[in-house]
């Protein structure tokens, strides 16, 4: 395998070190990479170079992090606080050279690389829009362990590197250059002439001395413990780690603030939480690469599946206007149909306001939400649909108006387009009964808030045809969600599993556990958001439709609580589209038990398990339906169900997975 980087010298006696690993799209931080470097510094000391600047060949990312797979396996503290050590001292080559360090970024700056960057003596950014600087650890379950706890605070003062760490976000060049993690931003087209001028300048002066940055307010380790605890419970070890590796950092030596952060990155990263927060994130890289050999007999090979350009989004309701609003913001051309102008008004001001929050969040600008806006056509006849290559359904739940209208758009599209359903529950089969091509039809099942939610369910028929399941695949990548394949079965996976979660939530409350309390057994072991709040969130009249139908398609396993039916009847609609009484009372930004709930429960309750028993018993039921999905080949793996309940039911990213977790607690043996 070719080394990671080469070094070189150039005719004005500086030292260049590339950053270009051929074999790989990115240069990692590889276990050849610390032996490559000091190789590389070794030989331009000998050299005696003037001045070093430090950049990659690669196009999209300038140096990633360390390779995940090999922190994962990191047998315990020791040897985790060792491999911090390794790359602390590597760094510190850097930071120590004789002459002047420079660093050329462009690209995703990220952990390691971005650490470092952190150890050169001056840092240029490149002004592309694909450069992104950062230390996301905490997201990892770690904190920067090759320098950055110790280094960002003396760079930029502790309260920016606290803030910035604890954020876990990559940032634009020029957010880097205000906050000061970079020094310059300059085109992209001029870095390397840059870094060359400025690396032959410190050649010549000196670099230039950085006064210290100001010390943190006196409480401000304080009020961050505070804020830590109250918004991760607790739970999570990473962030505090972090505010002791800076708080107990700052007081000393840049030697001995190493040493703390060395010891504390080694506890976290043999800790369960980062190594569960790791399999996640291959398990997201993985699926990027998954195929449909395991679902389709082997196919021709032949020509990459045909893109969409052109989709039809039928029903202008919750769903299809946050469709609407994500396809046209990817540049696709979108025709909205619905019944009436005035639904397809309101529509447009939901997916307006979808792009003016997109806006204020800074993902897009004025001018290309103006552009995305245009191309969204609107009418309310569906033979205007004529041109569409993809239509998605998004009408009301029901299997007879479903079917009636694919029929309805079948007879105006061209033969080779593919028509998606986004129904939540019912399967393709009941859908395409009458379809003169059923194999052109699969469901594609987005999640509700379309702009935030990840997972797409790519719910295949038994008559989907390969191509159309090829198609639908390259496209929910192509538009950056993440794709579960699923098998045709009643709620496919996650409708399903959270269903039976949420029913047995209802039959708990109706048993007389108080609504607090069942939200509070799940939030409490990591949920963002208890059952009976997200059942408020779905709505009442939604969530007892779902019921109606799990009660109707597991006949015997699946008893409906009646709740909800009681709720609606009580004129209690939950939190959907400006109503706010359903298990709570939403007001003012806050939400309280509803009184208007007591009415309808139980006049003797039952004692209420405590918390941890009422949590264990909700995860039961979602593993036991997640095994018999996997058992009936709805989902192929068990990553991929935890997965898809991580993405769309909300499961708690720290703890690994569903099935992970059932796996090492012995409830699950697959
Ligand atoms: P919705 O009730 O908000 O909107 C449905 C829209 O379809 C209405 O505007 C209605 O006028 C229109 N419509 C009904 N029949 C039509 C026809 N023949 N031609 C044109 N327009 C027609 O429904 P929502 O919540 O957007 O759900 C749509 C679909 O997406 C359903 O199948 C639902 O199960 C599914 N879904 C809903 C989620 C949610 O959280 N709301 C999440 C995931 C899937």
């Amino acid at each position: 395998m070719s080394p990671p980087l080469t070094h070189t010298v150039d005719d004005d006696g500086l030292g260049w070190i590339v950053f270009n690993d051929p074999g790989s799209r990115a240069s990692a931080l590889d276990p050849s990479m610390p032996a490559a470097l000091h190789d590389a510094l070794d030989g331009l000391a000998a050299a005696r170079v003037k001045a070093v600047v430090i950049l990659s060949a690669e196009e999209r990312v300038f140096i990633s992090g360390a390779d995940l797979k090999m922190i994962s396996s990191l047998p315990d503290a020791a040897a985790a606080t060792a491999f911090s050590r390794e790359g602390q001292q590597l760094f510190e080559r850097l930071a120590g050279f004789k002459t002047p360090v420079v660093c050329a970024i462009h690209g995703v700056c990220a952990i390691g690389g971005c650490e470092l960057a952190l150890a050169c003596h001056w840092r240029l950014a490149s002004d592309a829009p694909a450069t992104r600087i950062g230390l996301p650890q905490i997201g990892l379950g770690t904190i920067p362990g090759w320098g950055g706890c110790a280094r960002l605070p003396r760079l930029i003062g502790a309260q920016a590197a606290v803030e910035h760490m604890l954020a876990a976000v990559l940032v634009p060049a020029e957010k880097a250059l205000a906050v000061g993690i970079v020094d310059e931003v300059v085109p992209a087209a001029t870095l390397k002439e840059r870094a060359r001028a400025i690396a032959l300048k410190f050649a010549a002066e000196g670099i230039p001395s950085r006064p210290p940055p100001p010390p943190p307010p006196v409480s401000f380790y304080a009020d961050q413990r505070l804020g830590v605890l109250a918004s991760t419970g607790g739970r999570l070890p990473a962030p505090l780690a972090l505010l002791e590796a800076v708080e107990k950092g700052g007081g000393r030596s840049l030697d001995e603030a190493l040493g703390i952060e060395a010891e504390l990155y080694g506890s976290l990263a043999a800790g369960e939480v980062c190594k569960n927060l790791i399999h996640i994130l291959l398990l997201k890289d993985g699926n990027g690469k998954q195929t449909l050999d395991a679902w389709f007999p082997p196919a021709a090979g032949g020509p990459a599946p045909a893109p969409f350009r052109i989709i039809g989004i039928v029903g202008a309701g919750d769903m299809g206007s946050g469709i609407t609003q994500w396809l046209a913001a990817r540049g696709f051309g979108v025709i909205l149909v619905d019944t009436q102008p005035d639904i397809l008004k309101r529509s447009m001001e939901a997916v307006r306001k979808l792009f003016h929050e997109s806006i204020a969040r800074g993902e897009t600008t004025h001018e290309a939400a103006h552009k995305a806006l245009g191309g969204i056509a609107i009418t309310t006849d569906v033979a205007d649909l004529v041109d569409c290559d993809l239509v998605i359904e998004a009408i009301v739940e029901d299997v007879a108006a479903k079917r009636a209208l694919l029929a309805e758009v079948a007879k105006v599209l061209p033969p080779e387009s593919v028509l998606a359903t986004s129904t939540s529950a019912l399967p393709i089969e009941e859908i395409s009964a009458q379809a003169a091509v059923p194999g052109r039809i699969l469901g594609l099942h987005f999640f509700n808030p379309v702009n935030r939610m990840a997972l797409v369910e790519l719910v295949l028929g038994r008559q989907t045809t390969r191509a159309t399941a090829e198609r639908a695949l390259a496209f929910s990548r192509e538009i950056g969600k993440t794709p579960v394949v699923c098998k045709s079965a009643p709620g496919f996976l996650v409708t399903r599993v959270l269903f039976f979660c949420l029913n047995e939530a209802c039959r708990l409350w109706e048993q007389g556990v108080p609504t607090d309390v069942i939200d509070r057994a799940l939030c409490d072991w990591g949920w963002a958001m208890g059952p009976m709040r997200l059942i408020d969130e779905v709505g009442i009249d939604d969530t007892d439709c779902i019921l109606g139908e799990m009660e109707r398609y597991f006949p015997g396993r699946f008893q409906a609580s009646t709740i909800c039916r009681r709720m609606l009847a009580a004129g209690l609609k939950g939190r959907k589209q400006g109503a706010s009484s359903g298990f709570y009372v939403y007001a003012d930004g806050r939400e309280a038990i509803n009184p208007a709930m007591a009415p309808l429960a139980p006049a003797v309750p039952s004692a209420p398990p405590d918390v941890a028993t009422l949590a264990d018993l909700l995860l039961q039921v979602m593993i036991d339906e997640t095994k018999r999905s996997l058992a009936e080949g709805v989902v192929r793996t068990p990553d991929e169900a935890d997965l898809a309940l991580l993405l769309g039911a909300g499961f708690p990213a720290f703890r690994g997975g569903l099935m992970r977790y059932a796996r090492k607690t012995g409830l699950f043996a697959g």
